[in-house]
Parts: structure tokens; sequence; C-alpha cells
């Protein structure tokens, strides 16, 4: 294998590279540069393997200029910037990292939850700003605990999220394309409830669903509409997930309380209208950025890049 070329886009752990380097001959990116089109060129025609994350798409014309290409790893659980058909049709593998960003994007959601509600970051502006008075306790923020939680999307993220809103004693709804066995609801305490009635009856909406054309503005005007003038929306899947303009007038008209994003359409791109308002906490993606968490989601890429490199079937293939 060691005759095999691994191109890394960006700066990953170290010890991670090292094992890489171990197996085959790997072209880093440490510094993090924005490499120019011919080192891209030389780069992509020798890759036997590529590891990209969220921000890196992986489109038709990258997979043709890297003819060698057997595997693209995706330090990542959502694949939705890799063309996996394209990937498919030329016999490249596609992996993903399920299971290890699960806590730490589930934290950053219910952390959304509570810095919305709780309005904790105009909070920290007043302090700032050395207006700590009466002013700093107007208006009132939201209770999280005993409110109603829906979750958008119950698979492994939304479900760690459902297990954090047992502990703040909330009652949880869900909304999924297949629904659980009624045994496995009453385990994990909460009940199926259509989109329209989750939106209706929720306190806090988190949205946890794989962004694809699928689910694209799966909450947008109508879905916004239903929602309680009370009620606090938290997005920690994908921009374009939810209507980010359709967002920006339900926080402007007050027809929704307060939000909490960490992703956004077009992102790194935010839409002016959001970042005016200050009903609405703004994270840059960041819902698996802790060190552990990333260590392990670049380990589990280099896992799946060098089994399929070895000959064998990784354990996170996508297509
Ligand atoms: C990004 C994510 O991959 O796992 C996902 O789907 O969106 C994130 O963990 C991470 O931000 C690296 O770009």
């Amino acid at each position: 294998m060691s005759d095999r070329t691994v191109v890394v886009v960006r700066p990953i752990f170290p010890d991670v590279l090292e094992e890489l380097r171990r197996h085959a001959r790997v072209l880093d990116n440490q510094a993090g540069a924005t490499l120019d089109a011919r080192t891209r060129a030389s780069r992509l025609a020798e890759a036997d393997g590529l590891m990209v994350s969220a921000a890196d798409p992986v489109t038709p014309e990258i997979i043709q200029a890297a003819p060698r290409l057997r595997v693209v790893a995706n330090i990542g659980v959502g694949y939705d910037n890799i063309d996996t058909a394209a990937c498919a049709a030329r016999g490249v593998v596609v992996t993903n990292t399920p299971g290890v960003v699960d806590d730490a994007t589930a934290d950053l959601a219910f952390g959304l939850m509570l810095a919305a509600a709780r309005r904790v970051v105009e909070g920290d502006g007043f302090v700032r700003a050395g207006r700590w008075s009466l002013e700093s306790q107007l208006p009132m923020g939201l209770d999280v605990h005993h409110r109603t939680l829906g979750i958008v999307g119950f698979g492994r993220i939304g479900r760690a999220i459902a297990r954090r809103a047992a502990g703040f004693e909330m009652k949880i709804l869900y909304h999924n394309r297949h629904r659980l066995d009624p045994d496995e609801e009453i385990r994990l305490g909460v009940a199926f409830a259509d989109l329209d009635t989750l939106l209706a009856t929720s306190d806090f909406v988190v949205v946890q669903v794989p962004g694809n054309p699928g689910t694209h503005h799966l909450i947008g005007a109508v879905e916004l509409a239903r929602m309680k003038r009370s009620a606090v929306l938290v997005n920690t899947a994908r921009g374009g997930v939810v209507d980010d303009a359709a967002l920006a007038d339900a926080l402007q008209r007050g027809t929704i309380a307060a939000a909490g994003l960490d992703v956004f359409e077009g992102e790194p791109e935010v839409r002016p209208g959001l970042l005016g308002l200050p009903n609405v906490v703004l994270a840059p993606h960041v819902g698996s950025a802790t060190l552990a968490t990333r260590h392990g989601m670049v380990q589990r890429a280099a896992l799946n890049l060098l089994a399929v490199l070895s000959g064998a079937e990784p354990p996170d293939r996508v297509n």
C-alpha cells in the first residue's frame, strides 16, 4: 500500500497524519494553504485516496481530474458536499464518520437552545458594555425545563438531543420518516408527531435531518408560521434545511421568539437579515468542533480510507 498516494485537503491531527504516513505516501496541507490550480491538479492526478471535510466539495470535475482515485473519506457524518453518484459511477468508495459526532453535536444543539431562550449572548453584551442594570433584566427569557421539545429528524443525533432533554424534564416529540416501534418510543420517553402538529405544539424545535434535495427548505415560511410566537428554532443540521430568508423575516416580525443556528444557507456567508437581529444566536458550524470529537472523526476517516486502499470493506461506506 505504500505505493499509494493519499491527499489530505486540510490540516489534521499530527498523530493521524503519522498513521497515514506509515501506510501510504501523503500529500498533506498542514498549513491550511489555499492551493493554486496547478498544485491542486497535480495532487488530484496522483491521488488514490482523498480526505476532505464538509466545506470541501467533491464534484464530477474533481473526480475526473483524479483518475487513480479509489476512496473519498469525509471527515464528517453529513456528505452532501460529495457527489456520491458520480463517485459510484467511477467505482470510487465514499465514507463518512457516523457516531463520533453525535454527542458533541447534541451538546451544541442544547447549548444553542439554552443560549437563545435565556438570551445569554444579549446578556453578555450588556455586561461588556457596562449596562448591568435593571435594563439587563428585561425583557426576560424563556424557560427550557418542563417545556415541549420537537425534534425533526430522529437519527443518532436527534436521539442524543432527546437524552439531554429528558434531564431537563421536557416533553419530547419527534418527527421522522420512519416511526419507531411503540416499545422503543416508551423506552426513550418520546412521542411521534406529524410535522404540522410538532411545529404547532413545540416550545423548542430542533432540526436534525441530513441535508439533501428532499430536505431543502423543509422549514420555510409556511412551517415557521405554524410555530408558536413564543417558540425557539434551532438548526444544527445543514444550511438550506431552513429557509434563512423566511427565518430572518419571522424573527424580525416576532412571529417566533428566537433561534439558534450553527449552519447557514451558502455558508460561510450569512444572510445579512440575520446578522442584525438580537434574537438569534449564531455559531460558525461548530457542532463537532471539540478536540476529542474532531480527533475521533479524523481517526475514523483515516481508518476508512486505509481500509479501502488495502482492499478491505471500510466500516462506514455510504455509496
Ligand atoms: C463537519 C458536520 O464535518 O459531521 C458533519 O456532518 O457537519 C461537521 O462535523 C465538520 O465541521 C468538519 O467540516
